[in-house]
């Protein structure tokens, strides 16, 4: 694939600032953008009326208060799946910092409020949002959307490359410049936009530590060459897990090194100020091995100003 420029290295704000208020909620976008992100991102899954909404999880149950306001909605595993929900219904959530199965929150130190300004966006409101504030303060954020399990969407015979896409269209960007950027697990996803050609922005291969059952992805064949050189035939990068960046010995991976040599742009994840992202690393120390010894081209953080601050002080933008 041939090299598209873009910021370098690039902020690249995970779930909106996630660090801050309620992941992917349009306050924490807008919060992003103050805290100029070079890109704001977007996880996406489909209602059961087949519209584009911005949730990490393709279950309700963990961000929002699904259980509370539908409590026969469920399936037999007991998990609230967003494709059995109207956007309308969908609409009537609030949604709040994230916790674990069994209501614990995840990042006790976040945002512990509740209410209704919290809701879960359409992709369509997070990037009227994003385009509305770069053109109320001259910046030029991008959208850094991710279909979530398309594997998953196919079994339940809906097209979410198609409904993202429509998205695209709408609102002017299938990718003439860098401001948009897609990004998948599935490989089959991204061939797909590669061979198609709609969309012209960069493909992003995001690279799991490990292969997961019902995921198509081989993704201990991209923690090597050969198989990063089947990679680089439809990605422009890769956006790998920070714990696949060393070997052992604290020397760059096979995956690193390869990525370079093939012209892969690395863009990893994620970059937490109130969590190891690497056990042992402190936040600070994760920046300067990322961005001065490694020398990857951008990351995912959930505090894309702290994330700001480091890098200006370490030179790398000003
Ligand atoms: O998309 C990059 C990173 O966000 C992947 O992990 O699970 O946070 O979507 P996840
Ligand atoms: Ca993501």
């Amino acid at each position: 694939m041939g090299a598209i420029k873009m910021p370098y290295p690039a902020i690249i704000a995970h779930r909106g600032a996630c660090g801050y208020l309620p992941e992917h909620t349009l306050p924490a976008v807008k919060l992003a953008h103050a805290f100029d992100a070079h890109y704001i991102e977007q996880d996406v899954v489909l209602t059961s009326d087949d519209v584009p909404i911005v949730l990490h999880d393709v279950t309700l149950e963990l961000t929002t208060n699904v259980a509370t306001l539908f409590p026969k909605r469920h399936r037999g595993d007991g998990l609230f799946y967003a494709i059995d929900f109207t956007l309308e219904e969908i609409k009537a959530l609030n949604a709040h910092e994230r916790t674990d199965s069994l209501g614990n929150t995840v990042f006790p130190g976040r945002y512990s409020g509740t209410g209704v300004e919290f809701k879960v966006p359409t992709l369509a409101e997070e990037i009227e949002t994003v385009d509305r504030l770069n053109q109320a303060s001259g910046k030029r954020a991008g959208v850094y959307i991710e279909l979530k399990r398309p594997e998953f969407h196919e079994q339940e015979g809906v097209d979410i490359y198609q409904a993202v896409l429509d998205v695209l269209t709408t609102f002017d960007r299938l990718g003439e410049n860098a401001d948009t950027v897609i990004q998948c697990f599935d490989p089959e996803t991204l061939k797909r936009f590669a061979h198609e050609g709609i969309f012209k922005g960069p493909l992003v291969q995001l690279v799991h530590t490990e292969s997961i059952a019902n995921w198509r992805g081989n993704f201990e064949a991209m923690h090597t060459l050969s198989g990063l050189k089947e990679v680089a035939k439809y990605a422009h990068g890769i956006g790998p897990d920070v714990n696949l960046l060393e070997n052992k010995s604290g020397s760059p991976s096979e995956m690193v090194v390869a990525a370079k040599k093939l012209g892969l742009f690395l863009h990893p994840y994620t970059l937490r100020a109130d969590s190891e992202s690497i056990p042992g690393v402190n936040f600070e120390d994760l920046h300067e091995k990322l961005f001065k010894k490694l020398k990857v081209d951008g990351a995912f953080t959930d505090f894309a100003d702290q994330t700001r601050e480091l890098l200006i002080h370490m030179g790398k933008i000003s």
